[in-house]
């Protein structure tokens, strides 16, 4: 595992973008992306028509609609499959399950308190043995204590925010001489100090997260205005990323704007809102007719580069803070919408399906693949899902009650005649997939993998290896696991358990959230303190690794404490959460955006 593969949460090592001349890589991801992809059967490659033809429908997106609807997609989850019920089949009860969300208060302590006592002041904490580590040679920036310090807020735990918030005052200090992720960093730390200032109005808050983001500024001065992926906060300039060419991850890039948004709103300041909102408009500007967006984007000349098509890793936020852009201006900005309601047709036609045996739904990846011949590319279609995806269960709920909805707000649970027909069917398909990640936490562990894999007719299994519709590629009994096998405490199933719990009030959404919690303390809990990462989560007892990530205690065990929360915490339509469970408060903006 490459040391910054547990940090680097929307990134692993394995994606680096392949090395192919500009020109063809344009044209094949045109290609794609407005030339349609039809489906027969499962797998089809499809043949892009290169050049001439591909220019000709980029330059006319029009025509490329009418391809697509000629080549025709298959949407499985896009027609409705249940009627309305018309009445609730369950008591919707929002008040608070005391007991339970106790218990994950409890939780919260047993990892703050050991990383309080073993590693105070490093960025990320390893339980086992009991030591902490820094991102930087130069010396940490505080990463687990300020990803936490919100939750200590939300958790009324005053004594724990007291020691933090003294860190932070006596110790906390950016001008680090070192290379820090553009974009971890903002959601991180900068996303923390935002949110602990809204909680506190404590002026100490607001200072810091201005003195951070003057240092991240200068990671946004290049041609194109897209970010670099790394930052020299010392010396205040980008470093590019030369493991993958200088390119710069389509996630990271787009997934700094509430941030710097709303500090705009709290300093007066416009240069930070320009600078994040700038980036939306390269995107928009490099424009892909399916509102889909490769995973790797060129920050000298802000185009979408050919590479993976995917809500996973590199890829994820993007499709988030899309929609989060839009409720976070108070549904005022509609170019926010209308690419979100682009990329969620997109997602429709290409990359979902249902799996073959029970027919849950997943979200595949398109993969660029080089043709016999050498010369031109095809894309594949994997049935490869991260856990990362699963944080889109919820957004597509959420999304379909806000951009879906004919009046809102909707009810609780809402009617389908309250929808249009695209927001019931991106209800529909976030219900679906949340059921889905909530599937694949059947394992030995009951906790769920880094990556599934769906089967597929052709892959010819052996049925008694693995539960019927999904599996991890590569596990054998008897030999070391693979990569995907591990679970490192992530947020996203929970998180999209909390948003259909608090849009439904179906309770089952609670006791799924109970289950997950309760296999986490387990297999994950250290009984010195802390929690660990497990190497396979099908093997009992669980291997630990020797490291706790800071979402543990921003992500996890804040969206668990909220969904036992009674439901008048932090309302979904007061709040919006940041990719790292920061949240933001939602207002009318003042400055209005200058593209469309
Ligand atoms: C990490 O950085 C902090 C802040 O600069 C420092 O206090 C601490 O000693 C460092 N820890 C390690 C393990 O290097
Ligand atoms: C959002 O807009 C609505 C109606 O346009 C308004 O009533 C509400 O106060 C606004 N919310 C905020 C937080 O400004």
């Amino acid at each position: 595992m490459p040391s910054d593969a547990g940090l680097r949460k929307r990134k692993k090592g394995n994606n680096s973008a392949k090395v192919k001349s500009e020109a063809e890589e344009q044209d094949a991801l045109v290609g794609l992306l407005n030339g349609g992809t039809g489906k027969t059967g499962f797998f089809l490659y499809i043949a892009l028509v290169l050049g001439t033809a591909g220019f000709v429908l980029w330059q006319n997106p029009s025509w490329s609609n009418q391809l697509l609807s000629f080549f025709g997609s298959s949407t499985p989850s896009g027609t409705p499959t249940s009627a309305p019920t018309g009445s609730t089949p369950y008591v919707v009860d929002f008040t608070a399950d005391v007991p339970k969300r106790q218990a994950v208060v409890d939780a919260f302590k047993h990892a703050w308190l050991a990383y309080e006592r073993d590693a105070m002041g490093a960025d990320e904490y390893h339980p086992i043995s009991h030591k902490g580590s820094n991102l930087s040679d130069a010396g940490g920036i505080g990463y687990t204590i300020v990803d936490s310090i919100d939750t200590m807020q939300i958790m009324g735990l005053t004594d724990e925010y007291e020691r933090a918030r003294d860190w932070v005052e006596k110790k906390l200090d950016f001008n680090k001489d070192g290379k820090f992720n553009t974009f971890e960093t903002t959601i991180r730390v900068l996303g923390g100090l935002l949110s602990a200032y809204h909680f506190s109005s404590d002026p100490l808050f607001l200072d810091k997260a201005k003195d951070l983001a003057d240092r991240i500024l200068p990671a946004f001065d290049t041609p194109s205005g897209l970010p670099v992926s790394m930052i020299n906060l010392a010396q205040r300039v980008g470093v590019s990323d030369v493991d993958n060419r200088g390119l710069v991850s389509t996630a990271e890039a787009s997934t700094l704007q509430l941030e710097f948004r709303y500090l705009s709103l709290l300093t007066d300041d416009e240069e930070y809102w320009r600078k994040a909102e700038k980036v939306m408009q390269v995107i928009k500007g490099a424009h892909l007719a399916t509102g889909l967006a490769s995973i790797f984007m060129n920050p000298e000349d802000g185009r979408f580069v050919l590479a993976a098509i995917r809500l996973g890793s590199r890829g994820d936020s993007y499709y988030e803070y899309l929609l989060k852009q839009y409720i976070q201006t108070n549904m005022t900005e509609l170019v926010y919408r209308d690419m979100y309601d682009d990329a969620m047709n997109g997602v429709h036609q290409h990359l979902i399906q249902k799996s073959y045996k029970a027919g849950l739904i997943y979200i595949s990846e398109l993969i660029p693949e080089h043709n016999r011949m050498g010369s031109d590319i095809t894309w594949r279609l994997s049935p490869k899902q991260d856990h990362l995806v699963c944080f889109f269960g919820g957004s597509l709920m959420l999304g379909a009650t806000v951009t879906g909805a004919i009046n809102p707000p909707v009810s609780i649970p809402p009617q389908q005649h309250e929808f249009t027909e695209q927001g019931w069917r991106d209800w529909n398909t976030g219900k679906g997939l949340t059921e889905t990640c909530v599937k694949t936490h059947d394992t030995a562990t009951g906790l769920s993998p880094e990556i599934v894999h769906f089967r597929i007719p052709r892959d010819g299994l052996d049925g008694t290896v693995a539960p019927d519709d999904w599996y991890i590629k590569g596990a054998r009994r008897g030999e070391p696991p693979p990569y995907d096998a591990r679970y490192i405490l992530r947020p996203e199933t929970v998180e999209s358990l909390f948003i259909a719990f608090r849009l439904t009030g179906d309770p089952r959404y609670r006791a799924q959230g109970w289950s997950i919690f309760q296999a986490i303390e387990k297999h994950c809990k250290v009984p010195t303190g802390g929690y660990a990462s497990i190497l396979n989560v099908d093997e009992v007892p669980a291997e630990m690794e020797d490291k706790m990530e800071t979402f543990l205690m921003s992500e996890t065990l804040k969206y668990l404490y909220l969904l036992f929360d009674d439901a008048t915490t932090l309302p979904l339509s007061e709040y919006v959460f940041n990719t790292e469970a920061h949240p933001l408060p939602i207002f009318n903006p003042t400055i209005r955006t200058g593209f469309s």
